[in-house]
Order: C-alpha cells, then sequence, then structure tokens
C-alpha cells in the first residue's frame, strides 16, 4: 500500500504549529494528486503513532482539512479525500471561461476577456449557452471510455476514416431515423463539433468574394467563419416567425449568394423560430436559385413547450440542407463532437475539405461516444439535461414576467436556451453592463451579434440561462431589472432638468 507517512516529514526549525505543518504537508499531496479524490487516509490514532504527534494534533489538522475542502469524513469509516477542492476559487479560470462560446470583440467585452473585468465566483452568468461542467455526464463516458480501451486498444488511436467511423454514423442514423430526419450513415460526416462543420462547408463551396445570406442577428461564431473565408454577408432582419421570405428572394436575385445560413429552431441569439410553412418556402427558393441551406440545429430538441418545428432536412426534397448538429449544449462541448448530414452532390467536397482540416475527428471520441449511445447512456443523458434546462426556463420566464419593468419586453421563445430582452431606443447597454458587472450579473450584449452596422437600430441583450443554476435565476433577473428601472429613472431625471 502507498506509504503516506514516508511522505510527511516535519521539519524542526519550522516556526509553525504541527497541525498547520501536518496539514500543510497533506493538502500539498493532494494538490499534486500525489493523494487522489475518495482516498482513505489513516486514522487519527495511525497518524499519531506513525508520525509521533499528539492526537489532538491529528484531529486539529483533519478539520480545517475539512473546513477548506479538501477532505471529508464518513462516519464510522473515517477521513477520505475529496474532490470539492478542485472547485476552489484557486482553480477556477472563470475569467477565461465566461464567454467563450461566443465571438466577444467590443468594448467591456473584450476586457472580460483580457482579464481586466474579472468575473467573480459568486456573478450570475446569463452570458454563457454553455452548461457548467457539473452538469456533465463523467462517470458514464468513462465507463464508455474504458470500454473502448478495453476493445479496440492501440486502434483507437489509429488515423479514422475522414468521413467518420462507421459505427458511429450507424448510431447516429439510428437515433435520427427515430425522430423525424431519415439518413444512413453514407450521408453523415463527423465533425468536431458545429463551429468546425461550418467553416468546412465554407471551405468546401465558397471562394473569395461570394456572398452568403445569413439571419441578422445571428450566432457569431458562423459570422467569424464567413468572415475568415473572404465571404461577403448579405444579411436579412429576423422576424419573430422567420426570414420575411420576400426579402429573401429579393436579396437572393441581387446577391446570387452561394448559401443561406440559418438557425430555424430557437435561433441564437433571438429564440425565434421559422415556422414550418416558411421552412418548404425558404427550400424551394434554395432549389429554384440553386443554392444550399445550412441548417445549424445547436437546440432543436429542447422544445419546452411543444412547439413540434420539424427540421429543414426532413422537408428536403430537393437535397439542398446541410444539416449540422451540434451536442455541446446538451452534452460536453469540450469533447469537440457533432455531424453533418451532406447532400450527395456536395459530399466528396465535404470529405477532402474535412480531410485537408484535421483529417479526422478523434477517434478515440468517436468510439466512445457510440458505445455510450449503444449502451443507452445517451438517451437517459438528453433527458436529464432537458428537464434541467425545462425547469431553468420555466424559472427565466416567470421571473421576466413578474420583474422585467414595461419599458422593456421579450418574445417567450417556447424551448432552446437563450432569451432576447429588447430594451428602449437610446438607453444605454454599455451602461448597464458595466452596472450589471459590478453588481455580479453578466449577460451577452446584443450588438455583437451584428455584422453590419444594422446593430445600431436595435437595442438588446440575450441572456441564456444554461449556466446559470436554477436557484440563482430569480434573484439575477430581479437584480438586473432593478438595474435597468434605475438606469431609466437616471436618465430619465437628465432629460427633465431645466434648461438654462
Ligand atoms: C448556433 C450555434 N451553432 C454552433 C455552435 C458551435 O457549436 P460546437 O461547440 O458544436 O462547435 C454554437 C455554439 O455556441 C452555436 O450557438
Amino acid at each position: 500500500m502507498f506509504d503516506i507517512f514516508k511522505l510527511i516529514i516535519f521539519e524542526k526549525e519550522n516556526p509553525l504549529p504541527l497541525y498547520v505543518q501536518l496539514f500543510n504537508k497533506v493538502k500539498e499531496l493532494i494538490e499534486s494528486e500525489a493523494l487522489l479524490p475518495d482516498f482513505k487516509l489513516p486514522s487519527i490514532r495511525q497518524m499519531s503513532k506513525e508520525l509521533n504527534i499528539n492526537r489532538v494534533t491529528v484531529v486539529t489538522a483533519f478539520k480545517e482539512l475539512e473546513k477548506q475542502g479538501y477532505a471529508y469524513t464518513k462516519p464510522g469509516s473515517g477521513t477520505f479525500v475529496s474532490n470539492a477542492y478542485l472547485v476552489s476559487p484557486k482553480n477556477i479560470h472563470i475569467q477565461n471561461n465566461v464567454v467563450l462560446d461566443e465571438v466577444y470583440n467590443q468594448d467591456d467585452i473584450s476586457l472580460i476577456n483580457n482579464g481586466q473585468i474579472s468575473i467573480s465566483q459568486s456573478t450570475i452568468n446569463f452570458a454563457s449557452a454553455t452548461p457548467t461542467p457539473d452538469l456533465f455526464p463523467v462517470d458514464d463516458f468513462k465507463v464508455a471510455l474504458n470500454q473502448v480501451l478495453e476493445r479496440d486498444k492501440g486502434n483507437a488511436f489509429g488515423y479514422q476514416d475522414s468521413q467518420g467511423f462507421y459505427p458511429i454514423r450507424e448510431s447516429i442514423a439510428g437515433i435520427l431515423n427515430k425522430s423525424n430526419v431519415s439518413c444512413i450513415p453514407d450521408e453523415l460526416q463527423i465533425i468536431s463539433g458545429a463551429q468546425q462543420g461550418i467553416d468546412i462547408i465554407s471551405k468546401a463551396l465558397l471562394k473569395q468574394g461570394d456572398y452568403v445570406i445569413t439571419e441578422s442577428p445571428t450566432y457569431t461564431g458562423a459570422i467569424a467563419v464567413f468572415k475568415s473565408r473572404g465571404a461577403q454577408i448579405s444579411d436579412i432582419e429576423l422576424c419573430e416567425d422567420g426570414l420575411n421570405l420576400n426579402i429573401l428572394e429579393y436579396t437572393i436575385k441581387k446577391y446570387n449568394p452561394k448559401l443561406i445560413y440559418t438557425i430555424p429552431s430557437f435561433q441564437n441569439p433571438t429564440g425565434y423560430s421559422c415556422t414550418n410553412a416558411k421552412r418548404e418556402e425558404v427550400i424551394k427558393l434554395a432549389e429554384k436559385y440553386n443554392l444550399y441551406i445550412i441548417e445549424d440545429d445547436y437546440v432543436s430538441d429542447l422544445d419546452f413547450e411543444g412547439k413540434n418545428y420539424i427540421p429543414m432536412k426532413s422537408l428536403d426534397k430537393y437535397n439542398r440542407v446541410i444539416f449540422i448538429k451540434s451536442y455541446s449544449k446538451i452534452f460536453m462541448p469540450g469533447l469537440r463532437l457533432g455531424f453533418m448530414i451532406v447532400p450527395s452532390s456536395i459530399l466528396s467536397n465535404v470529405i477532402k475539405a474535412k480531410h485537408a482540416t484535421d483529417i479526422s475527428t478523434s477517434g478515440l471520441i468517436q468510439r466512445a461516444f457510440d458505445l455510450y449511445i449503444r449502451e443507452g447512456f445517451w438517451d437517459k443523458h438528453a433527458r436529464f439535461m432537458f428537464n434541467i434546462y425545462k425547469d431553468r426556463y420555466l424559472k427565466i420566464t416567470n421571473a421576466l414576467d413578474n420583474y422585467l419593468p414595461s419599458s422593456a419586453s421579450y418574445i417567450k421563445p417556447g424551448g432552446g436556451l437563450n432569451i432576447w430582452i429588447s430594451l428602449p431606443f437610446g438607453f444605454s447597454i454599455n451602461k448597464l453592463f458595466n452596472l450589471s458587472v459590478s453588481n455580479d450579473i453578466v449577460f451577452a450584449p446584443g450588438k455583437i451579434f451584428y455584422s453590419s452596422n444594422s446593430s445600431q437600430k436595435h437595442n438588446n441583450i440575450r441572456l441564456s440561462f444554461a449556466s446559470v443554476y436554477a436557484d440563482k435565476i430569480e434573484s439575477g433577473i430581479e437584480k438586473l431589472s432593478n438595474t435597468i428601472t434605475s438606469l431609466q429613472k437616471i436618465s430619465e431625471s437628465y432629460r427633465n432638468l431645466p434648461v438654462l
């Protein structure tokens, strides 16, 4: 057995009390991972005998370890190393994680990314639409990973087929065929996240100067990809029920675009969804004008109010829709895993683009996720996440109905993870942002989601509830609403000052 006593040596000259020295030594062993979570520490009697110190010294050191989150006690069994220290403030780099799911490049937001505005652990984070790590199914995934290593040995680490490991394509096709998108494994392309999918499609289909139509506002990561490929973006204002079809057709005729990029269900950032009837019309336009549609499906599964939107891919009689699926919102974003259903007419170009980008998505991760699906873990986890998010959705919409001042408004999306709040024209979002940060609240300012200066016509903020614990939502919305009200009062009192 591992001999902990050899690693605990007291220095005679050290002026610190013995219990502090013991605490520091054990703490060092835990932080350096020489002692792992759930390791049983020797009993108080053993410690005092082996180290030749008083029992009270050991008891006091153990109590301090417990108090600081390094250890826990099981009555009747002893004291064990805890894993709580892993989330102690020292180990959380929240400043760097808080907003990474969107591209922020303006004003105060870049200060957050640079760590110049620091966000404490108590900050209520309405800016990130990414689940918190405590929701990740680590134990079940570990089972799948271990089984893959046992089963496939070194094969798990070789290069994979660029289109994706065949069995995982079968598993995904199996899941899709139970829903209303039917496909065969040969139509699927595995990708290292939806972001890569958008990039690969752009690489395969766009030349410098080609036009892409996007909704306005839209996902910042897609704007960044199209710009980086030298494409020109023609953005069309998104309505509550999808794009205006006349404006869409007019824009297609004017710019002759290669692609339409759309997030038809619970759009990011607005939460708006395109009606099923409009989806069909958009596909007809794509066929009429010979272009492709990227359907970005990042949260359609989170349909809390039974809206039953039909994926565009399942309405796609003409094979014009490239369906891209992200797992980042309901699974683990760091796995970098997703898939696309690709029309046969462009499949070989897409596979070549994928190969040129990274040869293939990690074989180990593909195999483990395949097993994870086959063992039934996926269905269980998807249900778990749905319930967690639904609870948060109900809490945030309830709180907004109760606290949001009448000058602000929002449209209930029915699902997804984002709520788009409209504020009166002229209201300073920058001031609201700064004041909210000092009140421990962050959100995403609406202007970052616009590719052109059309944001000047709007005044919005995006609230996401993926990262906010249910019991923090109401107080967060109340604080934010009070901040909006007090800022409005200040600006009204300035307006009412007599002109001298
Ligand atoms: C609409 C949308 N598409 C794609 C992505 C990227 O997803 P992934 O992590 O799978 O690359 C995001 C991430 O926030 C998103 O909001």
